[in-house]
């Protein structure tokens, strides 16, 4: 286990308080009893077949499935000889209902221009993008890159690509041209929707030119689709790039969905991996959409009059999941927010959450932090009576950060829903049902039914109360990763060959006398900054493709407001270092990967300490990033002048 998770569970043992669920809460829950969830959960375990057979009833077939679940870890398959389309569970069916009127999508951009669809709206859009598509020579099983603003169109184009059945695939709109370009390469991607640009904090974000960057490396991108946002001057190229809005003006609203396998992909969602290239997390279509809207149901309590607000990216699996297809599936109307949470000012999301009477609110520690750092008195200059439920994740959130949020945000009458998940489970996986579960700050709560998490030693060995491991989950689940696109043997490798028989989410966690879990953070070479998973490896080799760069080792630290910092330690070929290409190498790694991976600190050190097998030893480098006093074993240590000059070599 790495220290510095063994350090978050110093910190969480002393956590005592308990909250249960506010009565009146309780009394309308979506689930409301403690004796219902555990029936639920026991039912699921037993007899998965049956409970999510019977749930599958809530998606719309084109033709019923023949066999709840196949196979085991690692290759499963749900609901197969199913027929039915994503886009037409998440639109089409409320066109039937009182709902085709509702708003499926409140939209906010950050200079304070705004639109609603409404479910009739959404299909209409959706069709004739769809049509676009189509007519651009998009079909089935084609992968679509997607790299926008969070913008409407952005949802319209996932939703569209569903539709007839191409697979997209969303980079994150912070990513760099050249990340864009191995994500494109890695899928093979026919078409890029794009925007000219952006808003960011009063700047445009240039999507375009990356995109242009980025065509200059990935051959198998033939149109490229611009939707116009900022008005930005960008280059258009003849018979490869087209503006959304003209090719939309002639477009038919008629395009029945394509009919789908259950086990067709859906979509790919590029993550961070411990070693190599990103990892092409490749979802399908009947189990992710049930496990999305099974839970987004009970987890977020979705009543047909809330405004729910998830504030992630689309670029993300939190986007994807909890903005497009789990509310949208319920027939929710989801509300997503273009710009910076303190753009203009700190106090913007209080602003929407007044302006828009938004109900639930779903949001990342990372922003929790930023938010206590700039003051309570933001949040009290709005009214925030209409909010009734508030969530996290990303990453784990300290028992001051969620006092702060259940206070000052929620006044003591929200529930938290501290929700545990990735983006190889698709959807949350333990997280408290807010009408039912008692909270403690901190900890993620008790599993979903239908999740059978444990921790585990090495070996595989459950492990008695309060003992940290490793968390591995032991029965499959609808909205599972099926493969690493392109890769399956490193998606067994990675997920199913660490400890045997179950899947490994690369997370320590412990389980306390109440069955509780507790996250104490990854166990791999995985940062978590800002609840964006980064590779410590990617960081490295882009730090080592700079001309000046001999080797480089990079290892988290605890920030106060993005929970991980990045630290490089940088041995460079010749010279000792300055500012001068310290400026540069942050530079330099911004431009491979992108804004999220800027180095927080660069350390020019003569040589990394090694073990006599010539691993690096990085857990004495994450103690001299952190400023502890270097405590661990260092009996294998190779040269032990190496760490006294290290510790001389901070920024
Ligand atoms: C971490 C985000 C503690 C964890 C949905 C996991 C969390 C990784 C929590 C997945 C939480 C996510 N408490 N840690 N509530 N939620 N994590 O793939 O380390 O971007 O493995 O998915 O974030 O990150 P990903």
């Amino acid at each position: 286990m790495a220290d510095h998770a063994a350090d978050a569970i110093e910190n969480v043992l002393h956590e005592s308080r308990v909250f249960p669920p506010p009565a009146d809460f309780a009394a309308r829950a979506n689930v409301r009893s403690l004796d219902e969830y555990e029936q639920m959960w026991q039912r699921a375990k037993d007899d998965p077949e049956g409970f999510w057979g019977e749930l599958a009833a809530k998606l719309d077939w084109f033709q019923p499935f023949e066999k709840v679940l196949s196979g085991g870890f690692p290759d499963v398959k749900w609901f197969e000889g199913g027929k039915l389309n994503a886009c037409y569970n998440c639109v089409d069916r409320h066109l039937s209902t009182w709902r085709k009127n509702k708003a499926a999508i409140i939209w906010e951009g950050e200079p304070g221009d705004s639109r609603v669809l409404r479910y009739q709206d959404l299909h209409r859009e959706v069709c004739k993008f769809a049509n676009v598509l189509k007519e651009l020579g998009v079909g089935k099983g084609d992968r679509v890159t997607i790299y926008m603003p969070m913008i409407p169109e952005l949802a319209i184009a996932v939703l569209a690509c569903a539709r007839i059945g191409a697979v997209h695939s969303v980079v994150f709109g912070g990513f760099s041209a050249d990340a864009v370009a191995e994500r494109n390469n890695d899928a093979q991607s026919k078409l890029i929707i794009t925007a000219d640009a952006g808003w960011r904090r009063g700047k445009e974000v240039p999507l375009k030119d990356a995109v242009d960057e980025s065509l200059e490396k990935s051959p198998t991108v033939e149109k490229v689709i611009v939707v116009e946002r900022t008005g930005r001057d960008v280059q258009m190229v003849q018979d490869r790039d087209y503006w959304w809005h003209e090719l939309m003006e002639h477009a038919s609203a008629e395009c029945e969905p394509e009919v789908m396998d259950a086990e067709d992909p859906l979509f790919i969602l590029y993550t961070s991996g411990s070693t190599g290239h990103p990892k092409g997390v490749l979802h399908t279509t009947a189990g992710y959409l049930l496990g999305t809207m099974m839970t987004s149901y009970w987890v977020f309590d979705l009543k047909d009059d809330d405004t729910y607000w998830c504030t992630a990216d689309i670029g993300w699996i939190t986007g994807h999941s909890y903005i497009v297809y789990g509310p949208l599936a319920n027939g929710a109307t989801t509300l997503m927010y273009e710009g910076a949470p303190n753009w203009p000012h700190e106090g913007r999301f209080w602003e929407i959450v007044e302006k828009y009477r938004v109900n639930i609110f779903y949001t990342a520690p990372t922003a929790i932090r930023a938010f206590i750092k700039w003051g309570e008195e933001w949040p009290e200059r709005y009214d925030l009576s209409s909010l009734r439920l508030l969530g996290t994740v990303g990453e784990p959130i300290n028992p001051e950060a969620w006092m702060w949020y259940h206070r000052v945000i929620g006044k003591e009458r929200c529930p938290i829903v501290d929700t545990w998940w990735q983006t190889e489970t698709g959807a949350i996986m333990i997280s408290p049902l807010p009408g039912v579960t008692p909270t403690k700050p901190g900890s993620c709560t008790r599993p979903l039914p239908g999740v059978v998490p444990d921790v585990v030693s090495k070996e595989g060995t459950s492990l008695p109360a309060n003992a940290g491991g490793y968390l591995v989950i032991r029965q499959p689940w609808p909205s599972m990763l099926r493969t690493l696109y392109g890769d399956h043997e490193r998606f067994v490798k990675t997920y199913f060959s660490e400890v045997p028989g179950m899947y490994f989410a690369g997370d320590g966690a412990r389980r306390d006398e109440d069955g509780y879990f507790w996250i104490m953070g990854r166990v791999d070479d995985v940062l978590n900054v800002s609840g964006h998973r980064l590779s410590t490896m990617e960081i490295e080799s882009a730090l080592v493709s700079h001309p000046a760069v001999a080797e480089a080792a990079v290892v988290g630290f605890p920030h106060e407001i993005k929970g991980e910092g990045i630290c490089c330690f940088v041995v460079l070929k010749e010279g000792e270092g300055g500012d001068e290409l310290r400026q540069q190498l942050k530079e330099h790694v911004r431009k491979q990967i992108g804004a999220i991976a800027t180095p927080d600190q660069i350390r020019f050190a003569v040589a990394l300490p090694k073990t006599r097998s010539g691993k690096i030893m990085r857990r004495l480098l994450r103690d001299i990033a952190a400023g502890r006093e270097q405590v661990g074993d260092t009996t294998t240590l190779e040269d032990y002048s190496v760490l006294a000059k290290l510790r001389e070599s901070s920024e």
